[in-house]
């Protein structure tokens, strides 16, 4: 059976952790050859990619392990360059009883600002009688999202009094189906601009997608149980998440924590983490007050329930899903088809990397979790090579002592 939960990965060499991934995730040698290649885009991938290319910048791929996300074992490529975050997430996983997470239908908005009307409260009465022929027009020419079941839904129109005088807001409502949907939804908003000109009297300056998608949200639960955690951890966790709760410079850091799983999902899977990051910083403060994207509390059995819910605007086709080779082959190691079933995992590890920050912080702090890595850079600083590293490495551990002094004195005395 395909399971998740493979000890000691780490402790595997690179060979065995390749022959694990590949049986799991089905990959063809070619994938496996590809996956060894470091830098892995040629100059003419990266050239179409960006402009003036002049090399890659490689950051280290890794594998969350434990994952169990509806009921469905996952294996989770993560691209990140920090320490830690691979390793705790797994933990959490470990820990947890599974995570149970639910998308709604992938819903992006495109905003389009009508400036210089001069009566705007009649131009959006006109938009919105013409609502079904301006959605047609939008969905003209965007086949591929039609046959696929997509395509523009709905129309809507604010009045926005600023500075400037008033503006209208308008929103197009378009479902992008497995796209992140940036693409469809700014061409929409362009080929239907013309008519809201002719309709409000005014002239459309933006049309552009928001970040802020807030019909297009996942929501991630699970649960960690007392026999598994202990009942002081659980307390632990709750009074640190209440910290976050009434602390925005705490629920900054918090937050912060909970995209070092979403950010390295994303990027490992070729999607725009910085669209993902401002969607989920505007949600957590859509009260006004800028509070975590996740919540904790205690179920009636007294067990520890997390929860989140954040906009995941996460595609699998279109961009760098399609056209970075190690992202195509990272959504065949996640196995999945849609882009919601994309959103759902990546919703999970947030919360597991969320959990697991607390956990750690809550109780023994999180430098002892750091060090070992960290031990063994300064080794690799002072000149250990080889068996050195981890002998360095081990020795400062043990002192108590680690920087690139005690490295050093450390290698002089073992000449
Ligand atoms: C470090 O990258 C992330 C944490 O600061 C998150 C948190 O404080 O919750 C440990």
């Amino acid at each position: 059976m395909k399971t998740s939960k493979i000890s000691k990965f780490y402790e595997k060499s690179i060979e065995e952790r390749l022959a694990l991934i590949k049986d799991f995730a089905e990959l063809t040698d070619e994938e496996v050859t590809q996956l060894k290649q470091y830098s892995c885009l040629n100059f003419e991938q990266a050239d179409r990619m960006i402009e003036n290319v002049f090399s890659t910048f490689p950051t280290p791929l890794g594998i969350a392990t434990n994952f169990v996300v509806n009921g469905k074992e996952v294996l989770v490529p993560f691209a990140t360059e920090e320490p830690s975050v691979v390793a705790a997430a797994s933990n959490a996983a470990k820990l947890s009883s599974g995570f149970e997470a639910k998308a709604t239908e992938p819903v992006m908005i495109g905003q389009l600002q009508v400036v210089n009307s001069e009566n705007p409260e009649e131009g959006i009465k006109k938009v919105l009688e013409k609502e079904k022929e301006l959605l047609a027009k939008a969905n003209a020419g965007d086949s591929i999202l039609i046959k696929f079941g997509g395509g523009a839904r709905k129309i809507t129109g604010k009045i926005l009094e600023t500075k400037r005088g008033k503006m209208i807001r308008f929103h197009l409502l378009v479902d992008v189906r497995d796209a992140m949907g940036a693409n469809a939804v700014n061409t929409m908003c362009e080929r239907i601009s013309k008519d809201l000109e002719e309709l409000t009297g005014g002239e459309v300056r933006l049309r552009i997608i928001t970040n802020l998608a807030i019909n297009r949200t996942v929501k991630a639960t699970s649960i960690w149980k007392k026999e598994v955690i202990g009942e002081d951890t659980i307390e632990k966790v709750l009074d640190a998440y209440e910290f976050a709760a009434n602390d925005k410079f705490r629920a900054c850091t918090h937050n912060k924590g909970v995209m070092n799983g979403i950010d390295a999902v994303v990027i490992a899977t070729g999607n725009d983490f910085r669209a993902v990051e401002a969607g989920m910083h505007a949600f957590a403060s859509m009260t006004g007050k800028y509070l975590p994207i996740t919540k904790y509390y205690k179920n009636t059995n007294g067990d520890l329930v997390g929860e989140i819910e954040l906009p995941l605007a996460v595609g699998l086709v279109g961009g760098a899903t399609r056209t970075h080779p190690t992202a195509r082959i990272n959504i065949k190691i996640l196995g999945v088809k849609k882009a919601n079933e994309l959103s759902e995992i990546i919703a999970s590890v947030g919360l597991a990397q969320n959990f697991a920050a607390m956990r750690a912080l809550a109780t023994e702090g999180i430098q002892r979790g750091h060090m070992n890595l960290h031990a063994k850079n300064i080794a690799v600083q002072a000149g250990a090579t080889g068996k050195q590293i981890d002998e360095v490495a081990n020795q400062m551990i043990t002192e108590k002592n680690i920087n690139e002094t005690s490295a050093r004195e450390i290698l002089e005395a073992g000449k």
